[in-house]
Formats: structure tokens, C-alpha cells, sequence
């Protein structure tokens, strides 16, 4: 349960915010790379944390950021003609009067003006930094003279045919969406089908990775998991440990980054971070990208965990692009009750719908002064505290230091979730990071960082 007050700075998240405040000190994505195909293409609009923008790609490739209502008298530059400007310019030009501004903002001509006039030179729009990075258009939207680093979490160096990202609309505040993300305990009810209890042993259910199959097997056998929280510099990762069938300690750890981000657990481990990012108090974005090649010489896991099971492949997701919302809360997220009844325990087909059918029906923010919060929701109870820490200390002193920034130390490309049944004494806090035997046989651990850390802004 929270104070109305605290709901309140966790859930607000425009400009003047406290929470708003700390998300605009991190780069955040803003679009895909692919929604501006082509230089001097159409522009797109773009709502981020509650305020509305405009993203074009200028003729020269680079992504402007603009305030969307023209200075002048606030025609939505989104109808404007992205174009070439006097003198080499370029940028967009606003439909109503023929302003045209740069990605920079600066007014490049004012055609509208007597020639002789100077006026263009004290009009500026409001822009924001950009940077393309794993197939994702990253912007800062925090006070310039407090620009953090750009957090490479794998996506600087990451091969062509691995920079596979996608964005997901959902319908509820960017809280509740994190919130199920670091909620493994679901996942043993919204997510199970009766039918996984009668799945074989193929003689994975030992300490070592299990196969995708069975731990469908694990999440319907032990429904009640113990949740554990080890804090990190980034935030935490944290341990769902289960019993399985023959009586082993299955743990799914899932790392959770300040203030956004998860990588979710996986046979044998996962580098693909899913980012909830804010459109506004109401909506968010499930961005989904691709961090690092995961190297799996041994194979472990066999065939992938959606191979296995009723359940549609989560959200039709197809690379590069905007996942469709197919499944609405108009249409009762086309829930089946016969199958509820009889095949699986939410009756919605697919994988992800069933996660945004429980969060969104919680309202676009949910009162959290009305919870009655249980053990499993532990990891839930953590990422609040430094959100709101976070949120607190910002609102009292703008240079307080806050989490999960680029530091020595601090490389963001070594986070991984993964999921194992434990050896006899062994340590979960280990499990997928750089000092895990299995991570270095994988060949999985990252050169050093570059000296200095890649810089922000191209
Ligand atoms: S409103 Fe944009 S130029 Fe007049
Ligand atoms: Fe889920």
C-alpha cells in the first residue's frame, strides 16, 4: 500500500514532475529508427512523459526532435514539409507561414518577414538531444547542463542483424507496466495452462539449465515462489525460487535497471531489455530491444519456450516495427471463457494481452492507497522505494546523485537475466553475470569499456 501522495509522485510524469524530474535524466528511446526510414522523410508524431514532439530525419539522416505547435502562432509542425532551407540548410518547415526550424531548433528562414528583418534570430522551438543506437532513436530530455552519459547496454557495438527493436502501446500508466515486470509470481497463474503439470521429465529437472519446456512445468508446480532481492548499482536482480517436481531449487532472475528497464529470465540467459517508457500519465510504450549476440554453444534450453504451450508468440511481434494492438480492452482482450474454463487459467490467447488485460484493467493509475501487498510482491515493494527516493531527493536538491548512471565500474552491457536450478551451494547472486563460469565458457563477457565512455548527442 502506498500514500496517495506517494502514488502521486510516482505515476505524474510531465514537465515540473518529481518523477518526471529523475526519467528526464536518463536518455530514453523516443521512436524507432525505422519510423523515419529515409532522410528527408514524412515526420512523426511523437507523446513523451506528457509532452507532444515532432521526429523527422532531415536530408542529411540526422533525427530532430521539435516542440510539435510552431513558435509562432502553434500550428502542428507535423503537417510541416521536411526540406531543404537557404544557404545548405535544412529542416522542417511549418505549413501555416513557411517558418522552417532545424533539429537544432534554430529558425532557419522566415520567409513570411521582410527581408531585411532580423527576427528569425531570436526565435528558437524547443528541441531535444537525439541519438540512434540498436534500431532506437534515444533523446535527453533533462536540463542540458545536467546531461547524463548515454547508457550503452550493448547497443553501440551491436551487429546490423541483431539491432531487431519494437514498441508496444499500452493503455495504463508506465508504473503498472513496470510493475509486472519485475512480478514473477504471475507468471504461475495469469500465464499457466493445468495441462503444464503433465509435461515429462526429459531428465532436465537437475541442478543446470533446465529445458524451455519444463519450466512451464516449474512455473504450474510451485505457484507460491519465494522472492528474493539482491540490491546492484543499477537497482537490483532478483530471485523467483521455485521447487520443482523432483524436489530441486529452480531460481528466474530478472534484472531490473533504474528507473525503466528489466531483462527479463530466461533458459539459458537474456540480454533483450523490455523499457517502459512514459507517453503520459496514462500511457506507455513496452520498447523492446536487443542488446548483445547470446552466445549458447551447449545449447542449453533446447527449443524456445514459445514452442511449447497454447499461447500465441507474445504480441505478434515483428522486427523493426510498431507491435499491432490486436487484443483491446473494448473487446475484453477477446477472452475466451470456455477455454478459461477449460484450457488455461486467463482464457486470452495471447501471451502479452494477458499481462496488459490485468494491468490496464487495474484503471490508467490505480489507487494504490487500496493494496493489500503479499510476499510476492516484494521486487515490487523495492523498485518503489527507489523510485520514490529517487524522486524525493531530486525535488529537494537538483544535484543529488542518482542510480544507474554511467561510473567506473558501471558496465551496463553485463546484465543478464537467466534461469537455472541450482548446484547444492550454490549462489543465485552470481548467476549470469560476468563472474559466472557458464557466462565465460559462453564467451559471453564483454571487451572492456572504450576509454572515454561513448559520448551522447550525434
Ligand atoms: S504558425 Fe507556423 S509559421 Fe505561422
Ligand atoms: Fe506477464
Amino acid at each position: 500500500m502506498l500514500s496517495t501522495n506517494d502514488n502521486e509522485i510516482l505515476t505524474r510524469v510531465g514537465p515540473g514532475t518529481p518523477m518526471g524530474a529523475v526519467l528526464r535524466r536518463y536518455w530514453t528511446p523516443a521512436l524507432l529508427s525505422d519510423e523515419l526510414p529515409e532522410p528527408a522523410g514524412v515526420p512523426v508524431r511523437v507523446r513523451l512523459l506528457g509532452e507532444d514532439l515532432v521526429a523527422f530525419r532531415d536530408r542529411t539522416g540526422r533525427v530532430g526532435l521539435i516542440q510539435e505547435n510552431c513558435p509562432h502562432r502553434g500550428a502542428s509542425l507535423y503537417f510541416g514539409r521536411n526540406e531543404d532551407g537557404p544557404g545548405g540548410t535544412c529542416g522542417l518547415r511549418c505549413p501555416y507561414h513557411g517558418w522552417q526550424f532545424d533539429a537544432d531548433g534554430r529558425c532557419i528562414d522566415m520567409p513570411s518577414e521582410p527581408p531585411t528583418s532580423s527576427f528569425k534570430e531570436r526565435v528558437t522551438a524547443r528541441t531535444y538531444p537525439t541519438h540512434e543506437s540498436g534500431g532506437i532513436v534515444w533523446t535527453y530530455m533533462g536540463p542540458p547542463d545536467t546531461m547524463t552519459p548515454f547508457r550503452d547496454f550493448g547497443t553501440e557495438s551491436l551487429p546490423e542483424d541483431l539491432r531487431v527493436a519494437a514498441k508496444l502501446q499500452c493503455y495504463c500508466s508506465w508504473l503498472q507496466t513496470m510493475e509486472g515486470n519485475v512480478d514473477t509470481a504471475h507468471i504461475s497463474w495469469l500465464h499457466s495452462w493445468p495441462g503444464a503439470n503433465d509435461i515429462t521429465d526429459d531428465g532436465s529437472d537437475k541442478p543446470g539449465y533446465p529445458s524451455n519446456r519444463l519450466t512451464w512445468k516449474f512455473w504450474a508446480h510451485d505457484r507460491a515462489p519465494r522472492l528474493e532481492v539482491h540490491d546492484t548499482w543499477y537497482g537490483f536482480r532478483y530471485a523467483g525460487v521455485r521447487e520443482t517436481p523432483n524436489g530441486h531449487t529452480n531460481v528466474r532472475i530478472t534484472e531490473y535497471i533504474f528507473p525503466y528497464s528489466t531483462i527479463i529470465a530466461a533458459v539459458p540467459y537474456n540480454t533483450s531489455h523490455l523499457m517502459v517508457v512514459p507517453i503520459d500519465d496514462h500511457n506507455c510504450w513496452r520498447f523492446t530491444f536487443e542488446s548483445s549476440r547470446m552466445p549458447n554453444p551447449a545449447g542449453h534450453g533446447g527449443d524456445p519456450l514459445f514452442s511449447f504451450g497454447p499461447f500465441a508468440r507474445p504480441g505478434g511481434r515483428r522486427p523493426g516495427g510498431i507491435t499491432p494492438r490486436n487484443y483491446l480492452a473494448e473487446a475484453d482482450y477477446n477472452i475466451d471463457r470456455e477455454v478459461q474454463r477449460t484450457t488455461t487459467f486467463s482464457g486470452v490467447a495471447d501471451f502479452v494481452s494477458q499481462d496488459l488485460m490485468v494491468t490496464e484493467s487495474m484503471g490508467p493509475i490505480y489507487d494504490r492507497s487500496q493494496e493489500r501487498l503479499g510476499t510476492i510482491d516484494k521486487a515490487i515493494i523495492r523498485m518503489r522505494q527507489g523510485l520514490l527516493r529517487a524522486a524525493k531527493a531530486l525535488a529537494d536538491d537538483p544535484s543529488a546523485p542518482l542510480p544507474a548512471l554511467p561510473g567506473p565500474g558501471h558496465d551496463f552491457r553485463s546484465l543478464r537475466g537467466t534461469d537455472k536450478i541450482l548446484e547444492d551451494g550454490e549462489d543465485w547472486r552470481l548467476l549470469g553475470t560476468d563472474d559466472d563460469p557458464a557466462i565465460r565458457e559462453a564467451g559471453a563477457v564483454p571487451p572492456p569499456l572504450p576509454e572515454p565512455q561513448p559520448s551522447a548527442g550525434d
